[in-house]
């Protein structure tokens, strides 16, 4: 597997990054992950203005987005990448310096970028039969809205939901649903979709836009608004979203039933819709 660091293409065995790196030091950087559908990075804008908008407010720098395609070009050419459906994993931390200090270093600093495609597995039967979830308190700082690589929490909250047996954890705030644990949530009631608003608890994921605009473009329902707990407990349909997750259902949330433990039929209109436009876009 080649992969690209810092302006180099290396076999991965041959990579090697400072002990010193601040992403290592501090989780200080920011990802983003993207995938194709077709050959074609699906909504690369939106993925690279999300990874810009996150470095910004870091005050990290960003490739140009030409020279972003461009290298994930020449990784897919550099690995024989034949399949048509692959994921990028790009990582911007700010770099190695000495002595180790918690303010942002001045001069002795260069960022390190980080990107690799891997092939991506299926989501059939998760996404057709839907999954188990469970509730959780959200533990997260207050800027969710930045993709950055201290993702502790997350990784907490999946294990969580691993060990329960489930799929995903789904996050509580101050009563309300946030999001997943790197997933973004919709719950249906009366024929109404609705998910939490954009916030510093909530990342603006590429994914929940698409789902939006695919709702608004065929007369359903969409309401951005605060979803109670006991909302996401009686909902006659729940489903997540996400890059790799694509539109998965809920059928279970901390052992309640949701639709009698199946997939619902809005739910199924949405990703009949969600796979319609990625096979366009
Ligand atoms: N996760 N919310 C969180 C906390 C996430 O980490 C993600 C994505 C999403 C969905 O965003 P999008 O639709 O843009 O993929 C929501 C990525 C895939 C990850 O951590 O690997």
């Amino acid at each position: 597997m080649i992969i690209f660091l810092n302006n180099k293409y290396l076999p991965l065995e041959e990579a090697n990054i400072s002990p010193l790196d601040r992403g290592f030091l501090f989780a200080d950087g920011v990802y983003e992950f993207l995938r194709t559908y077709n050959c074609k990075l699906f909504r690369f804008d939106d993925h690279y203005n999300r990874l810009k908008y996150s470095a910004e407010e870091l005050g990290l720098a960003v490739p140009g987005k030409g020279n972003l395609k461009y290298i994930i070009n020449e990784l897919v050419t550099k690995n024989h990448f034949s399949t048509k459906e692959y994921s990028v994993y790009i990582q911007i931390t700010r770099g190695a310096s000495f002595p180790r200090l918690h303010k942002f270093p001045v001069a002795d600093c260069e960022q390190t970028m980080l990107i690799w495609l891997s092939n991506i597995s299926s989501n059939g039967i998760e996404n057709e039969n839907g999954v188990k979830t469970i509730l959780l308190k959200d533990l997260r700082w207050g800027r969710c809205d930045i993709k950055s690589i201290s993702l502790l929490p997350n990784v907490m909250a999946k294990q969580k939901a691993v060990e329960s047996n489930a799929v995903e954890a789904i996050l509580m705030r101050e009563g309300y649903i946030t999001e997943g644990s790197h997933t973004n949530v919709f719950s249906i009631k009366n024929s109404v979709v609705s998910t939490a608003p954009l916030s510093n608890f909530v990342l603006n994921g590429i994914t929940r836009k698409v789902v939006i605009e695919l709702c608004k473009n065929h007369e359903l329902k969409i309401s951005e608004r605060n979803i109670l707990i006991d909302e996401i407990l009686g909902a006659d349909e729940i489903f997540l979203t996400g890059t790799s997750t694509e539109i998965k259902p809920v059928v279970e949330v901390n052992g309640v039933e949701i639709n009698k433990g199946l997939p619902g039929e809005i739910t199924k209109i949405i990703q009949h819709l969600f796979y319609d436009y990625v096979k366009e876009n």
